[in-house]
């Protein structure tokens, strides 16, 4: 049964939305599994560049069935400007080719509320959320308390529940965060003209993608974040509140364990982190901002959902095999290595130290403690060439390769691909 899972393997950004959009060409169905509009997945074709935050990214190519999985917290506003906006662009968005399973949870202004009073309050351990609802969601998801798009399909209970709903976080609001009420009887209105756009798209997913795998269709899952903001495995507490991790595809689509072809690491060049928390290899200065670039060029590392400035730093090897044992994965993708051209040397964190001078391959308790250590480099040389217009593996400048090459080497993973560019075509394939 051929199951694809990409997930990235950094703080997220790491240009996911671009590689599944290439994957896409040979998938039947792309389906996201995790999170909710926090994310902000960039594809560029031609002059046209989407940004999709809740759709998955496969949806720009006409033959694909996209699917939101029972893992999702869903915003239906977002949800409904999302496809309001790729209708807009000639992308075709009807309940015949988007699913959105019975299963997943519904974000409120409620939730966005909380998330931002929360945050305010937070003070030195502010996580620097997107701001989108999506902690308050998951919470009332385990708390048992939650909404769900399943509700949504009854209007007289639903309005009930909705009602609860906006009373308890009013409630919570004026206790807690002696903040205003939300207008109760306004946001129950929205979300029950919401529940009337969407009714057509919910589904059982979970079964229609059991079919599809036993008909040898070919499935792709689309991660959203990066596996260091996993709330098991990532920087806890500086991390989001879903399983991002690979593992994440099974409980967030609702398929059982079955044959997966590859999991695919969509990787960075260089580490970037948007928010706070730990970043051993970051950088400042000048240097940074060489990284980061100015905001003058699209895939400057600014957030694409808050396009807040990205932290940026050296790529990090030891967090890159962190990433291949939690996700198994098989196959990397290493993006924006056009970034990289121009700079005389680069490096890579290969290893850890702590204060007394020991030296780890891994954190001994998780990546939580990242803080106490300091990265071990190993120098690689640069190259001057520009290299967005190649397209062939024997074009690239011999030290680009040999970064990729050293980048197989310290994670133990394969690259089959490099991109050099944010345009569709703007990939080199690279040879076992
Ligand atoms: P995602 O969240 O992982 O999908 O990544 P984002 O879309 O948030 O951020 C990645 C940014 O890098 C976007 O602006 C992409 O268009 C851009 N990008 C992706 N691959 C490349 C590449 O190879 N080179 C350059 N210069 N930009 C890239
Ligand atoms: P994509 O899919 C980068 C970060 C936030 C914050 C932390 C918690 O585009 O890679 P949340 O709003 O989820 O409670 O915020 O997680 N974060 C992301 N950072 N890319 C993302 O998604 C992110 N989604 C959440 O900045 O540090
Ligand atoms: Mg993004």
């Amino acid at each position: 049964m051929p199951l694809k899972i990409l997930v990235g393997t950094q703080w997220g950004d790491e240009g996911k939305g671009r590689i599944v959009d290439l994957l896409s060409a040979q998938s039947d169905i792309v389906a996201r599994y995790n999170g909710g509009d926090n994310a902000g997945h960039t594809v560029t074709v031609t002059e046209h560049t989407f940004k999709l935050h809740l759709i998955p990214s496969g949806i720009i190519h006409p033959h694909t069935l996209g699917i939101l999985g029972n893992g999702l917290v869903i915003n239906p506003k977002s949800l409904i400007a999302e496809i309001e906006m790729l209708r807009e662009s000639g992308v075709k968005v009807s309940p015949e080719r988007l699913k959105i399973s019975f299963g997943a949870h519904l974000i409120t202004p409620g939730h966005i509320s909380i998330d931002r009073a929360r945050e305010a309050t937070l003070g030195k351990g502010l996580i620097g959320t997107t701001g989108r609802g999506i902690g308050p969601a998951y919470t009332d998801k385990v708390s048992r308390k939650g909404l769900r798009m399943v509700d949504m399909l009854d209007l007289p209970l639903f309005e009930e529940k909705m009602r609860l709903h906006v009373q308890k976080i009013n409630y919570d609001l004026s206790i807690y965060y002696q903040t205003a009420p939300l207008p109760e009887d306004k946001i129950v209105h929205e979300y029950l003209e919401y529940a009337r756009q969407l009714r057509e798209y919910i589904v059982d997913t979970g079964a229609m993608l059991d079919i599809a795998l036993h008909e040898d269709k070919l499935v792709l899952a689309e991660g959203a974040q990066g596996m260091l903001l996993d709330v098991d495995h990532g920087s806890y507490p500086f991390v989001t509140s879903s399983n991002v991790t690979a593992t994440g595809v099974f409980s967030g689509l609702g398929i059982g364990i079955c044959a997966v072809d590859n999991v695919i690491g969509a990787t960075k060049a260089f580490q970037s982190r948007v928010g706070a928390g730990p970043f051993p290899t970051e950088l400042d200065g000048e240097m940074a901002t060489r990284l980061r670039g100015t905001g003058a060029q699209p895939w400057d590392e600014f957030g694409t959902t808050t396009g807040r400035p990205r932290r940026v730093g050296w790529l990090d090897g030891v967090l890159l095999r962190y990433a291949r044992r939690i996700n198994g994965l098989t196959d990397l993708v290493l993006t924006k290595m056009d970034v990289l051209s121009g700079l005389p040397e680069i490096k890579v964190c290969t290893a850890y130290q702590d204060k007394n001078g020991e030296s780890y391959a891994i954190p001994p308790m998780g990546i939580s403690s990242l803080d106490q250590f300091q990265p071990v480099y190993e120098s690689l040389m640069g190259w001057t060439e520009d290299i967005t217009q190649v397209r062939d593996w024997d074009d690239l400048p011999e030290n680009a390769r040999a970064y990729i090459r050293f980048v197989e080497y310290t994670s133990g993973v394969r690259v089959m691909m490099a991109s050099v560019g944010p345009e569709r075509s703007q990939v080199v394939e690279v040879p076992a």
